[in-house]
């Protein structure tokens, strides 16, 4: 199996998905809502902002103007067609940026990530991104979480290889307290989040690829591993799920 071939199939599969981690229009706004005193026309951070599906809801729901960053340029191209099609184009604004790495002259009334903190680490982004607000301004975000203490050995074996700082709630709380934050709310996503706009797709991409790399074994085997994780939700989707925390910074 070589990185070139693995890079090239991973974005085959990713290529042009409704979204790019498990999500939809209902828990972004649900989360939303939970924004109690946000001005009426709010600056919003949205980052790992992917092909935008966040971002567009965001957009359409408020009057906010948002920077959506993100290090992918074919996501970032796609966010702007997404956005052009809404109408709210002229209110986001696409920016080429490293999560890890984030400069602004403004500070955010709002911080928005979905299915991408985990790339810097729940705990570290939190720390991070929280100097980019305004004082007392607000972070969502959400992130893949145990949600009980004894998982099957199948999910604990999956995790621990592919993400080993994954956390159950409570302790994803107690990192929120820790990192100067006042929680204001969590909800675990609907599992229709993870099969409508990602998993279905997902897989259906795999099949096709499958066909087109039929003489590939190792394209195969790479195909092998995606679909797992894929599989291995069907199973044990009580395990572990998706996790929208709330919050206000301290100060
Ligand atoms: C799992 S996807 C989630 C995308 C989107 N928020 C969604 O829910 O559809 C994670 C995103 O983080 C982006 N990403 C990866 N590394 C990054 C970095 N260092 N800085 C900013 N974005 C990054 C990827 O390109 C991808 O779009």
């Amino acid at each position: 199996m070589t990185d070139v071939l693995g890079n090239e199939i991973f974005w085959a599969v990713h290529k042009d998905l409704p979204r790019e981690a498990p999500g939809d229009d209902a828990s972004t706004l649900r989360a939303f809502a939970m924004l109690k005193d946000l001005p009426a026309e709010p600056n919003i951070l949205d980052i790992g902002c992917g092909p935008g599906a966040q971002t567009v809801a965001l957009a359409r729901a408020s009057q906010a103007n948002i920077v959506a960053v993100d290090t992918h340029q074919p996501f970032l191209d796609d966010l702007v067609r997404r956005a052009a099609r809404a109408g709210v184009a002229e209110r986001i604004k696409p920016v080429n940026a490293s999560m890890f790495d984030l400069a602004f002259d403004e500070r955010f009334d709002l911080i928005w990530s979905e299915g991408a903190i985990y790339i810097i680490g729940f705990e570290e982004g939190l720390r991070k991104w929280g100097s980019l607000l305004k004082p007392g301004g607000y972070m969502a975000v959400t992130e893949i979480s145990w949600l009980k203490p004894d998982v099957s050995n199948e999910s604990a074996r999956f995790w621990l290889d592919g993400y080993p700082a994954m956390a159950t709630v409570e302790e994803n709380l107690a990192r929120v307290a820790r990192a100067g934050y006042q929680p204001l709310g969590h909800f675990t996503l609907p599992e229709s989040a993870w099969w409508n706009l990602y998993y279905h797709p997902m897989a259906e991409r795999i099949t096709q690829l499958r066909e087109m790399y039929r003489e590939n074994a190792a394209a195969q085997e790479i195909l092998d591993i995606e679909y797992a994780e894929i599989e291995l939700y069907r199973k044990h989707s009580n395990d572990y799920g998706y996790v929208f925390y709330v919050m206000k910074a301290d100060c």
